[in-house]
């Protein structure tokens, strides 16, 4: 997959936010429910509490209001919203036409399932709209996996969590924010990692750990040598947050200090298409990123799918 072109209208994040349910597991909580420990999961996952509840459509509206109050801009001049969800909350329609009826859009609004590489793919997307004429893009990453997540299954419910992240992207002369991508999928591991309609969520952890490294370090390396760039001139990298090993591993073969990682999966557990997002907020709410800075965002999940983009922070 491409660096973007030159001359290509660019965009870059004017706001985000963020929403979590209140209602929070710890480990300890889910020693009182299944045969676990709180120090098995944190050694294994450096998971120690997630939060549960809600709706797909409530928490995007609630972090994608966050993302369009800080960025300023009216609901109504925002041009698309792009939703990646796992869990939409309904069959039929998409999520993302209740939350663009909730926080007042006037646009096309659809969702976009690539498991936990969502908003990744949602991302590209949007950039893709800015360079076809859009002016405004709200993109929202949120899943309720609590929904279908087996709470008898230590092998899942240790993980799993709900969450939402968003941003506001907005066109700029030149070329914006996004210097390369990457998105990728191979249809032939969906059997180590799925949920078929109405059912929970069943997981070959040993296999997706597995793979997920591998996928990942593949795909941030094609997106920083389309970039150009190599892992020392990354300012910071927001990998998916599935397991801490997983990120810890990921990071040394792409040869990233871990010191440079964005995680909140301590607090969060996995929360798919929010993940990204959540953790990318958290990074810019703690000033750990500078105008110029290069990050890489890089996401793994069910299909099993992969996606990564090398972001400029704002702008050339
Ligand atoms: N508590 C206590 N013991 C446990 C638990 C638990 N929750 N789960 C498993 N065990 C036991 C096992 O039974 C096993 O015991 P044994 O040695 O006596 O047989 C032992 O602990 C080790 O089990 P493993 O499965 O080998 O543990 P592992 O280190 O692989 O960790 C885990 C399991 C955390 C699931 C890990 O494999 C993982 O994180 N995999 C990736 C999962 C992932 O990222 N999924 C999300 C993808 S993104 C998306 O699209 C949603």
């Amino acid at each position: 997959m491409p660096a973007v072109p030159p001359n290509v209208r660019g965009a870059v994040i004017t706001g985000w936010g963020t929403a979590l349910p209140p209602k929070v597991l710890t480990n300890f909580d889910l020693e009182q429910m299944f045969d676990t420990s709180n120090d098995w999961i944190v050694e294994r996952t450096g998971i120690h509490q997630r939060h549960v509840g809600g709706t797909t459509v409530g928490l995007s509206v609630e972090s994608g209001r966050a993302a369009l109050d800080m960025s300023g801009v009216d609901p109504a001049t925002i041009d698309a919203l792009v939703l990646a969800t796992t869990t939409p909350d309904r069959m039929v329609p998409g999520s993302a036409a209740a939350v663009q009826n909730e926080l007042g859009l006037r646009c096309g609004s659809y969702d976009v399932n690539a498991a936990c590489s969502g908003f990744v793919y949602a991302l590209v997307q949007g950039h893709g709209m800015v360079a076809m004429g859009a002016k405004k893009v709200l993109v929202i990453g949120t899943d309720t996996l609590a929904r279908i997540t087996d709470w008898t299954d230590r092998n899942t419910a240790i993980l799993f969590a709900d969450g939402s992240g968003a941003v506001v992207i907005e066109a700029v002369d030149g070329p914006g924010q996004l210097v390369s991508w990457d998105l990728d999928a191979d249809g032939s591991a969906e059997r180590f990692l799925y949920a078929d309609i109405g059912a929970n969520i069943h997981m070959d952890g040993k296999e997706v750990f597995r793979r997920a490294v591998r996928i990942m370090v593949d795909s941030g390396t094609k997106s920083m040598n389309h970039a150009g760039v190599t892992a020392d001139d990354i300012a910071l990298v927001v990998p998916h947050q599935a397991n801490i090993r997983i990120i810890q591993a990921a990071c040394d073969r792409l040869g990233i200090p871990i010191e440079r990682a964005a995680t909140v999966l301590h607090r969060t557990g996995n929360t798919s298409s929010a993940s990204v997002p959540l953790a990318l907020a958290d990074a810019l709410d703690a000033g750990r990123v500078n105008k110029g800075d290069l990050v890489l965002l890089v996401g793994f999940g069910a299909g099993m799918t992969a996606a990564s983009a090398v972001l400029r922070w704002g702008g050339e």
